[in-house]
């Protein structure tokens, strides 16, 4: 079986690895103003774990997940210590060398005495993820997983099923698509993705992480309300991604604008992904506007004409739409400020948050014209 990215650490990180945890260390520091900055704290059991942490730093020092966990808390020292939060990290290695490494530099890190409390371990993933379940299901705990494996058979069908059922947990996992894309039709890689011949076949690589998704949705039950969102990258090797899931909407909400910041083109890749070559300075030169991916035009239509044709009656219906299309609130406004400027619909209020129909929010209806 491939073994892709071993020796990630032998040298400097490459784009895609960059592209990956620049895509972590967004998606952190948005969980952290949730989960620390908030002023009720409803959570004070905050457990964030790095179950394939490599070293710390590539080759060159460049930071590692281990190091921008620890970079990211720091900022909170002191809200974390007034707070009185219990807040645990935990970093898991399997590899000697690189644990040794590992090891000295959250040692390092203690001897700043931070207010959170660290832990490594050099366990196989299977039996540390075990070892953490009861603090990750305790009803008091919300709880952040990264999980950067190295290939596919990490994140099995099981592991995945157990993964969604934590409550107040986000998760990224990496895996290497194009492994699948490649094998996956072989009886030994079938038991960890399952796709036909035919679907591997007709979907093209650029595509593949996609695909992915699509085989992590189907094992979701049906009736729960569960969250996931690729992000595909590209590495000279091949097609990678992260797979991003939360139980909560404001996860996905979180999530989808961190990759939005990444890829301001899609949302969704660090490469053009639709195959479109779109230069994002290239005006058109009939319109004199810039040309827009095909998947965001599609997005403002369908939008539009769900609420036009009352499908979406209120803001609620819009956030919820908008979310699971893997676009952001701010999306949806503009597409809401084209219609109301074509009177369309009403000019109103518009809130597109999860919580809306709770506390202050209301839900309000959308009044075509
Ligand atoms: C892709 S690298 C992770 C890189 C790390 N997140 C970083 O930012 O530097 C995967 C790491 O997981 C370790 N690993 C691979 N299989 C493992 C397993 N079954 N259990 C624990 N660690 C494993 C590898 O030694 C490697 O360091």
């Amino acid at each position: 079986m491939a073994a892709l990215g071993r020796n990630l650490h032998d040298k400097a990180f490459d784009e895609g690895t960059l592209t990956k945890l620049e895509l972590f260390r967004t998606y952190m520091r948005a969980w952290l103003r949730v989960f620390v900055d908030r002023k009720e704290i409803l959570w004070p059991n905050i457990n964030i774990l790095d179950f394939f942490a490599g070293p710390g730093t590539d080759k060159c020092g460049n930071p590692g997940s281990p190091l921008v966990i620890l970079e990211e808390l720091s900022i909170h020292s002191e809200t974390i210590r007034s707070k009185g939060l219990n807040l645990r990290c935990f970093f898991n290695e399997r590899d000697l060398e690189k644990f040794a490494l590992l090891d000295a530099l959250v040692k390092a890190e203690r001897q700043r005495n931070p207010p959170y409390h660290l832990e490594t371990a050099k366990a196989n993933f299977k039996e540390a993820f075990r070892s953490k379940l009861p603090a990750l299901h305790a009803a008091s705990s919300a709880n952040l997983l990264f999980l950067d494996q190295t290939g596919i058979m990490q994140i099995d069908p099981e592991t995945f099923r157990e993964l969604i059922s934590i409550k107040r947990s986000d998760f990224l996992f990496f895996i290497s698509s194009s492994t699948i894309k490649r094998f996956g039709d072989q009886a030994s890689f079938q038991k960890y993705v399952k796709l036909s011949k035919e679907e591997i076949a007709s979907t093209p690589y650029l595509a593949f992480h996609r695909k992915i998704l699509e085989w992590y949705k189907s094992l979701v039950p049906p009736g729960t309300q569960y969250y996931l969102a690729p992000f595909s990258i590209k590495k000279s090797s091949g097609t990678y991604g992260i797979i991003f899931g939360s139980g909560h909407p404001l996860g996905m909400e979180k999530f989808l604008t961190a990759a939005w910041q990444i890829d301001s083109m899609r949302g969704e890749a660090n490469f053009d992904i639709d195959a479109e070559g779109i230069q994002p300075d290239q005006y058109d030169i009939f319109s004199g506007e810039l040309p827009r991916p095909k998947k965001v035009e599609l997005f403002e239509r369908e939008l539009s004409k769900k609420i036009l044709e009352r499908e979406i009656q209120t803001n609620r219906d819009m956030y919820f739409y908008t979310i699971t299309s893997g676009f952001t609130p701010s999306h949806a406004r503009k597409v809401f400020r084209e219609l109301v400027q074509g009177k369309k619909v009403k000019k109103t209020p518009l809130l597109l948050r999860h919580d809306v129909g709770r506390g202050r929010n209301p839900i309000t209806e959308i009044q075509t014209v």
